[in-house]
């Protein structure tokens, strides 16, 4: 068996300074600017047509109109005026109507281009009116981010800010290449709390990502409370890597977090890492341990240390009791088992102890997620491994594909947010390799492993690991501009997709990041636009 050890080569973790992105947009929109152009939206559009010379400028009196009998949509409604009256200072009443509106913003559940889909939309703007339409809630909601891009970026200011606030006119219709547009974040070797998770959820949601993978359980903290298993929070939580305090998620905290990303048309992916990465829980519990002693909690960053007991019958109601409590929190269709890096388990008792607790996976009404090496064991319905090699072919990962597995690409060399950009970040591991914005962007999630087939594919997946990474500051550097790199490669069509544009569009956003207070990393490689100087 060829399990890759990851080799952490770990930077201070405490002792990183990053600018702090908090810049002042002090300017109007100059009167002669024109309106962000309908191509410019990052991920890029499946079709945008734009209408020579119609703009549509937001009166101060504007509606937002929702479909009657959808409260859903009422909300994503709820949402995009929460967005826009602090910059624009205007009120935005959100009202319900069954006809069709002809001023305004209506967003609609009906009359949209039938290829849009399940997540797409349809954006309509002309000199009277903005409308999106959309087959469900999500789709008004993913066309309510593009909305949001097509205002000037003085939009996102959480003062009020002089407009106009004009949108070019044209026509939009839009879907997602892949139905799994993932973010991960390792909320275990650093412990972030809710607001933090929220902030991401509002950061990622921008660029149409659909899932959020908290990744709950690792040798250095566990993360979440489980009734029947009271200590793995109390003591597994109690602590991180550098030895800080850790923390973990009640189980109303988690609901919260659950619900926030729901109003985000976020699903979330659990992850209780088994059977190697468990030193938490080995140390919460002795009997949970082959020779009955817990080990200490452990704060460094080495892997592959760490096995659950695979001989002992309690190994399985522990994980069974753990698995269930979590499907109860969990309305998303995944549990992540983890399944990575168990280097201290035997390949024989890996395959029994996966083979084992995968069934409890579908017992509690859910499917398996997994980290790829658990193609290792039996195929159960629907499973999925998340592919996070180096290399362009893997023989756990073939054998997984050939059980019957769907692919989730997290190629650690392209997708992993927590890989320095250079090697002069501050930040960051660098033993997948050094990852500048050009790197995360430039590949293809079908085409990546020869022997894999599209049809495989369900999607893409950016994992951040907090190895190095202690506050919300840290992430948004990692992230930005990497995240929205990798979410146009699950959204765009591959033919729509080119560097050469796709840096020009994505150094747009940087005017937009900086009214957000995210703190980005100012790539090189990108033609950043500067927000208008103040006093012009
Ligand atoms: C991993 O990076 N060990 C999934």
């Amino acid at each position: 068996m060829h399990r890759r050890a990851r080799q952490v080569l770990l930077v201070s973790a405490v002792a990183v300074v990053t600018a702090a992105g908090f810049a002042w947009i002090g300017a109007a929109t100059p009167a002669d600017a024109a309106p962000v152009s309908l191509q410019s939206v990052v991920p890029v559009p499946v079709s945008a047509q734009p209408a020579a010379g119609v703009t549509y400028t937001l009166p101060a009196a504007a509606t937002i109109q929702t479909p009657t009998g959808s409260p859903a949509a009422t909300a994503v409604g709820s949402y995009l005026a929460d967005l826009l009256r602090p910059s624009t200072g205007y009120a935005l009443p959100v009202t319900t109507t069954s006809g069709t509106p002809t001023s305004g913003i209506a967003l609609l559940l009906s009359g949209a281009d039938p290829s849009v889909g399940s997540e797409g939309y349809q954006l309509d703007v002309t000199a009277a009116l903005v409308t999106v339409r959309a087959q469900t809630p999500a789709g008004l909601f993913h066309g309510v981010q593009t909305l949001r891009q097509l205002l000037p970026a003085a939009v996102e200011a959480r003062t009020v800010q002089p407009g106009p606030w004009e949108l070019a006119g044209g026509r939009i219709v839009d879907y997602p290449r892949y139905g799994y547009r993932g973010a991960m974040l390792d909320v275990s070797r650093h412990f972030f709390g809710v607001d933090v998770v929220k902030r991401y959820l509002d950061e990622i949601s921008q660029y149409k990502i659909n899932t959020l993978h908290l990744h709950l359980s690792d040798d250095q903290g566990w993360r979440i409370v489980v009734d029947a298993w009271p200590r793995l929070a109390t003591v597994g939580g109690s602590t991180q890597v550098g030895g800080g305090a850790g923390g973990y998620y009640t189980k109303a905290q988690y609901t919260d977090l659950v619900a926030y990303a729901a109003a985000r048309h976020i699903t979330i992916v659990p992850e209780i890492d088994m059977p190697g990465h468990t030193n938490a829980a080995l140390a919460s519990y002795a009997e949970l341990n082959c020779n009955n002693t817990a080990p200490p909690l452990y704060t460094g960053t080495s892997v592959g240390f760490s096995s659950l007991c695979v001989g002992k019958e309690i190994t399985y109601t522990f994980v069974q009791q753990v698995l269930a409590e979590l499907a109860a929190l969990t309305p998303g269709p995944y549990l992540h088992i983890g399944g990575d890096e168990a280097n201290s388990t035997s390949d024989a008792d890996y395959r029994t102890f996966m083979n084992r607790i995968q069934p409890f996976v579908g017992n509690a009404g859910k499917t398996v997620m997994g980290w790829h090496q658990l193609g290792q064991a039996d195929h159960t319905p629907g499973r999925i491994a998340q592919y996070w090699g180096t290399t362009t072919s893997d023989a756990d990962l073939s054998a997984a594909v050939s059980k019957g597995a769907k692919v989730v690409m997290s190629p650690a060399n392209k997708a992993y947010l927590d890989m320095k950009y250079t090697n002069q970040t501050p930040l960051g591991l660098s033993w997948a390799g050094l990852i500048e914005v050009q790197t995360a962007y430039n590949w293809d999630p079908a085409t990546l492993l020869t022997n894999v087939p599209a049809s495989a594919i369900l999607g893409v997946e950016a994992p951040m690991w907090s190895e190095t990474l202690t506050k919300l500051a840290d992430i948004e550097f990692m992230a930005f501009p990497r995240l929205p790199a990798l979410a146009e490669l699950a959204w765009s069509p591959q033919s729509a997709r080119n560097w050469d544009a796709f840096k020009t569009r994505l150094g747009a956003q940087g005017p937009r990041w900086t009214a957000q207070g995210i703190n980005f990393y100012r790539s090189p490689q990108v033609p950043w636009a500067t927000p208008p100087a103040t006093g012009r």
